[in-house]
């Protein structure tokens, strides 16, 4: 039976699940192995792994210098959380390219819940600052206080925030709006309008803006796609709408950009006969032939 806290928490959660949305409800998160206890939530601050697909991918494990992640010598393998041995001091977070691991202390204060969780936006909220707190469908949930900030190295330039917000929400928050913070501000050139650049972003708060490039024509599962030389593959599939790169051997299950920073090869596609390469780390160059890639891809 379901105790009143995660009662009211669950009437807060409003997900179709993982594969209806790409976001999962409170059973389908608490079946992963990255998942801690209630109980163990209440004892105080502890990490909540988020982790659902078994992607190539284990930075994790070795963030934890407590061993509180296993992943085990199968690299696809969920990882698991031994919630008796994590401290709960979020070293995990920023390592994670999928930005999905979170510390969340339930016990606070009486009233509030401490949540740290990944930060990529600039510029960054200010500690003391009032944020609005979002669930993992960027929908507002309630106020949240920036705590603190950790910026340093060895977060390997993922900030990592921590908000207090009311406990109530705390099994549903999972960042902050960056809109209502005043951030948010790509694709703000003429040039977004035009259809043909709908999905870029054309002048990037970190890395400025995008040069006008040569326009190439690429050939993409037979049809031609506008490119522009130099933009990386996966920019132009997803600005052409094109979000399913692969099928995996075994599940024949589709796949799609996700760490979008060369780690996980969920956006491995066959370019030019070569199949695995990874398209997020891939720019274009000349008129390049793509194919999707079905398993383990062959040779053209
Ligand atoms: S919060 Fe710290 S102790 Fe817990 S899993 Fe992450 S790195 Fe390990
Ligand atoms: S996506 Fe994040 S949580 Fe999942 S295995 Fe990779 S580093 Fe670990
Ligand atoms: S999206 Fe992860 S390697 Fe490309």
């Amino acid at each position: 039976m379901k105790t009143r806290e995660e009662n009211n928490q669950l009437l807060l959660w409003r997900s179709k699940g993982a594969a209806a949305e790409g976001i999962p409800t409170p059973d389908e998160l608490k079946k992963t192995p990255g998942w801690p206890s209630l109980k163990r939530l209440q004892e105080g601050p502890v990490a909540i792994i988020e982790c659902m697909e078994e992607i190539p991918c284990d930075p994790c494990e070795n963030a934890c210098s407590a061993g509180a992640i296993k992943i085990g010598s199968c690299i696809t393998n969920l990882p698991v959380l031994d919630e008796d041995k994590c401290t709960g001091c979020g070293l995990c977070i920023s390592s994670c390219p999928g930005l999905a691991i979170f510390v969340l202390s339930l016990n606070y204060s009486d009233e509030s819940a401490l949540l740290l969780f990944p930060f990529e936006f600039l510029p960054l909220p200010k500690v003391g600052g009032e944020v609005s707190a979002i669930d993992r469908e960027g929908r507002t949930v309630c106020k949240g206080k920036v705590v603190k900030i950790l910026n340093k190295r060895k977060q390997d330039y993922t900030p990592v925030v921590s908000i207090s917000i009311p406990k109530k929400c705390a099994l549903v928050v999972r960042g902050i709006s960056v809109k209502k913070n005043g951030f948010s501000k790509q694709n703000n050139s003429p040039q977004a309008e035009n259809n043909e650049n709908k999905m870029r972003v054309l002048d990037h708060p970190i890395l400025g803006r995008q040069g006008p490039g040569k326009m190439l024509n690429i050939t993409v599962d037979g049809k031609k796609i506008k490119a522009r030389e130099g933009e990386m593959i996966i920019a132009v599939l997803l600005n052409a709408g094109i979000r399913i790169n692969r099928f995996t051997s075994k599940y024949k299950e589709p796949r799609g950009i996700f760490c979008g920073i060369g780690q996980c090869t969920d956006c491995i596609m066959t370019v030019n006969g070569i199949p695995n390469v990874r398209t997020c780390v891939t720019t274009v160059e000349g008129e390049m032939v793509i194919e999707t890639q079905y398993g383990r891809g062959e040779w053209g």
